[in-house]
């Protein structure tokens, strides 16, 4: 199932979209979509501060080990009707986590996915890629990413989308999960999530420079774009070569137009930004899609769609 946004540039789950305010923001932007903070079934306060440096040493990106601070999603229940009065679709992202309940994570995927379609939610996105948590995320087991979608998909009729991690070592891995998503014929795979148990240091104090899980965290902005870009055109060369209608949004490293120019040659159709607008707040997307536009019309194109997956062998 196809989903169209426009323009295609969206935040990136988690960067200030936690809170209605938050959120209500992103509403209000330029965006073309909002996406909320990946939801769990129980509230959760998150990994103890500080556990976000924004800006790592020299730009090349943020880290984080948040831990998936969120409302918990009876709470995003009623703030997405609330979203749809802006009248661009809202992407309600899900992810499982451990909670008091105890309830699997594919229960706890699919009764999230269910009442975000009942609250009216355009789009899922299911986040089975958290790196900062201390389960290891389910984009790494092929059976339970199949049993999630399996759950998700019988009930839900909205599109569906996943967002995954970076596989870009383990190529039979990246082989496995590509034919499941293809199995479930899935409307887009947003990759990449944050670069998993990455590290930075500050060498006047000496110290990690954030606290939880011994300062190992996920990593974006800058410094991953050749990653995503990876990722991008491995998924966009599959789904090609099997005939899949199932659209892949490039998520990493887009700070500016020419970054996203990459992605979208290198196959996405729909890009997001996360630690750019960490950086930038708001007015990123309209100055974003104002340099998209700009590079198109001096290089002959006359929108995206003539772009997308372009990219030639040297
Ligand atoms: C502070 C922070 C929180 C994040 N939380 C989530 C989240 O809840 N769900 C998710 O799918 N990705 C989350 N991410 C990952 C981003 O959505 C994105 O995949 C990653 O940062 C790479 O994009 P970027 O290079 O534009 O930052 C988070 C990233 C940051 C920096």
């Amino acid at each position: 199932m196809r989903f169209s946004v426009h323009p295609p540039i969206t935040n990136a789950s988690g960067p200030n979209s936690v809170t209605y305010a938050e959120l209500e923001r992103l509403a209000r932007s330029d965006a073309g979509a909002v996406v909320t903070k990946s939801m769990t079934h129980c509230p959760r306060t998150g990994n103890p501060e500080p556990r976000l440096r924004e800006r790592l040493h020299n730009n090349i990106g943020s880290l984080n080990s948040m831990g998936l601070p969120n409302l918990g999603y009876h709470e995003y229940a009623q703030i997405i009707p609330k979203l749809k009065e802006y009248k661009k679709p809202v992407i309600a992202s899900i992810a499982s986590a451990r909670c008091s309940h105890n309830l699997a994570p594919i229960e706890q995927y699919r009764e999230i996915a269910l009442t975000m379609a009942h609250a009216g939610a355009d789009l899922l996105e299911l986040n089975l890629s958290c790196p900062n948590l201390e389960e290891v995320p389910i984009s790494m087991d092929p059976q339970s990413v199949r049993q999630v979608l399996k759950a998700v998909m019988k009930e839900v009729k909205i599109p569906v989308g996943v967002k995954l991690s970076p596989y870009n070592n383990t190529p039979k891995l990246f082989e496995e999960i590509a034919q499941i998503l293809l199995d479930f014929e899935i409307a887009y795979v947003a990759t990449i999530n944050s670069e998993p148990l990455t590290l930075d240091i500050d060498v006047k104090t000496k110290t990690k420079v954030i606290r939880p899980n011994e300062g190992y965290g996920g990593l974006g902005g800058p410094a991953v774009l050749p990653i995503a870009l990876a990722e991008v055109h491995r998924f966009y060369k599959f789904f090609q070569k099997h005939n899949a209608q199932i659209s892949v949004w490039g998520v990493g490293g887009i700070l500016k137009a020419e970054d996203a120019i990459k992605h979208f040659l290198a196959g996405a159709s729909v890009i997001q930004i996360g630690t750019l607008y960490l950086w930038e707040g708001p007015a990123a997307f309209a100055k974003l899609w104002a340099g998209i536009q700009e590079w198109l019309h001096a290089n002959g194109y006359t929108c995206v769609e003539e772009l997308v997956g372009t990219v030639r062998d040297l």
